[in-house]
């Protein structure tokens, strides 16, 4: 049937029980969102549900993927809750289903995020990546050039810091 995008679907419990589902497979495949590998899907529930949270009483808004009714990709768009920064947003747990991966869905999904923000008037969008993934070249492609770099912020693991990249789209 191919990928189809919904932003601000009803966040029904079937929907929470599928993103938990996505978010632990694709952590423990070796992706970087939010939590170090393995996880289960009980340590990431509380994360999900504290994020779910953030859309369902808002400023959060969700953006998910599915391919034939099932639950392939998903980001956040979150706000900033700063009124000085009410006109951009940050990308969050931007991710798609290991077996769906290398398709171009992540690209699809990171663009029709862009065109979220500009039906939205924002100006920018700004994504912060675990350096060491590759990721920033994922991100490049995309448009988004590189702003900044915490040294060592991330620690993965005792005596293994990585640096954090913050990544940034204009839509100006
Ligand atoms: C990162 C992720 C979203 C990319 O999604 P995807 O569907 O696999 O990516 P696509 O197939 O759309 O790839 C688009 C392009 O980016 C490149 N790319 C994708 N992932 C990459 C990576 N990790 N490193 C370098 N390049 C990457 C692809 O090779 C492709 O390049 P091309 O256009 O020259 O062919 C996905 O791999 C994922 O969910 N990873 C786990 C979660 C994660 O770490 N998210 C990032 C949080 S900052």
């Amino acid at each position: 049937m191919g990928l189809s995008f919904a932003l601000d679907p009803p966040v029904t419990a079937a929907l929470r029980d599928e993103a938990v589902e996505l978010w632990t497979a694709a952590t423990n495949a070796g992706g970087a969102v939010g939590f170090v590998a393995p996880v289960t899907a009980d340590d990431v529930r509380p994360v999900a549900e504290e994020t779910f949270a953030g859309v369902t009483d808002g400023p959060d808004r969700l953006l998910i993927g599915t391919d034939d009714g099932r639950l392939v990709a998903m980001l956040f768009l979150v706000d900033n809750r700063f009124a000085l920064k009410a006109h951009w947003r940050v990308l969050k747990r931007v991710m798609v289903l290991p077996g769906s991966q290398g398709r171009g869905y992540g690209a699809a999904l990171m663009r029709e995020a862009a065109e979220a923000g500009r039906r939205m008037g924002l100006a920018g969008l700004q994504v912060t990546v675990r350096d060491g993934h590759g990721l920033d070249a994922f991100y490049a492609k995309l448009g988004y050039r590189q702003v900044g770099r915490l040294p060592g912020a991330l620690r993965v693991a005792d005596g293994d810091d990585r640096d954090e990249l913050v990544m940034w789209l204009d839509l100006r």
